[in-house]
């Protein structure tokens, strides 16, 4: 009797299991995936003064370092270094100060591009920017549209800094791995 309650038990408790396992399937790839290795160049222009920032504090700083600071970026990505070459998309997202040795970002944002058959797909940025370093690598994290399974590294080097604004425009290289 208890042999036959244990097997009725534990056939419900598989079919149990099965049911619950069922809600991921496997899916059969019709041709292998094919990952591409992309580069691109872009310029972040972060404008934190004057009438139309494109970056504002939303959190108010801890000294030394501005330690503690957020601010919130919607800041346009050129080709070239000018403002007014062609705009490619935006760079939004949040970067915080997060290191009370030196001035050390927190960055996370995505570069939402606009151009071409781009326009829509994104790019996510998350990682450290130690802004007074010459080059600061951060890694790509993922992506959508076109950036699907992203995963890379963006590579940033100040072009142009106001010190006494605080207006930059920085130079990203990005490699970023993904399919298409
Ligand atoms: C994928 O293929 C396997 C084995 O060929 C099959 O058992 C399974 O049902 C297939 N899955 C889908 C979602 O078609
Ligand atoms: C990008 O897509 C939006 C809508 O999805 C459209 O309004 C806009 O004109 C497009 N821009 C370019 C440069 O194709």
């Amino acid at each position: 009797m208890m042999q036959l309650i244990s097997i009725l038990l534990s056939s419900i408790l598989y079919q149990a299991t099965a049911e619950v396992d069922d809600f991921l399937v496997e899916l059969n790839q019709s041709k292998p995936i094919k990952e591409k290795l992309s580069h691109f160049r872009v310029y972040l222009h972060d404008i934190v003064s004057g009438r139309v920032p494109t970056a504002v504090q939303v959190v108010k700083p801890r000294t030394p370092y501005s330690f503690g600071q957020i601010n919130m970026m919607d800041d346009p990505l050129t080709l070239g270094p000018e403002p007014s070459s062609k705009l490619v998309g935006k760079a939004q997202g949040l970067y915080a100060s997060a290191s009370q040795e030196e001035l050390g970002l927190l960055m996370t944002m995505n570069f939402v591009l606009m151009a071409g058959k781009y326009n829509g797909s994104t790019i996510t940025v998350v990682g450290r920017n130690a802004a007074f370093h010459k080059v600061r690598e951060m890694p790509v994290i993922g992506g959508s549209g076109l950036f699907r399974f992203a995963r890379g590294y963006a590579q940033a080097r100040t072009h142009t800094l106001d010190l006494k604004t605080g207006d930059a425009t920085v130079e990203y290289n990005v490699y970023v791995m993904h399919i298409e």
